[in-house]
């Protein structure tokens, strides 16, 4: 049987993003179960309705890679409590249909498994998760809140500008990557 395939986000544009190390990291835990792709976005244009149609070319690279997938999950730092607006602007192009003609059409979001995890200060994420699953739950998507996986990031990820996560960390990853192949599979 083919495997699923996984498009992981990244919430954060930083070229060292921590939250792109812990992808990395569920990448490689998910090795063997699902094939994983990574919906790189960082070219999107803001959202502005003038200029919707037609569909800008970068939007619907991005629109495509993001069909292709069974499933996403997020990993997103937290920006003053709530979720970053790079990544609110990736769900606001996503949630819109490809031409105004066709506005009761499914988008491709809808219906489609989706969980979030993320690296932070103390808040371990809980606010950019609550939000991001807020969102992904407004647009139809089929939202895995329970389990997901929160990082408070120790001062040497700071200190170094890159983490290594604990042995508990990965459990904790692990865990919430278990869970959301049983749950895409319900
Ligand atoms: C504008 C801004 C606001 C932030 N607000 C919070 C916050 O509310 N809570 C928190 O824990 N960290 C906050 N941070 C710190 C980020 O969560 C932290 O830099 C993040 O882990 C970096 O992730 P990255 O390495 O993936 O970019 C904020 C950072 C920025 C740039």
């Amino acid at each position: 049987m083919a495997l699923p395939t996984i498009g992981f986000v990244i919430g954060s544009l930083r070229k060292s993003s921590f939250n792109r190390t812990l992808a990395n990291e569920a990448a490689a835990i998910l090795e063997g179960r699902a094939k994983v792709t990574f919906i790189e976005f960082s070219d999107l244009p803001f959202l502005n309705q003038d200029e919707e149609f037609p569909t800008p070319a970068p939007v619907a690279r991005v629109r495509e890679a993001v069909a292709a997938c069974d499933a996403l999950w997020v990993f997103t730092p937290e920006y003053n409590g709530t979720l970053p607006a790079q990544l609110k602007n990736f769900f606001d192009w996503m949630s819109r249909r490809a031409t105004p003609e066709a506005p009761a059409q499914p988008t491709v979001l809808t219906e489609k498994p989706a969980t979030a995890s993320g690296a932070s200060g103390g808040a371990a994420t809980a606010g950019a998760r609550a939000a991001v699953s807020d969102l992904m739950a407004y647009i139809y998507m089929n939202v895995m809140t329970e389990g997901q996986a929160g990082f408070v990031l120790p001062g040497q990820a700071w200190a170094e500008d890159s983490w290594t996560l604990s042995d508990d960390d990965r459990q904790a990853l692990s865990a919430q990557a278990d869970a959301f192949l049983a749950f895409m599979s319900k």
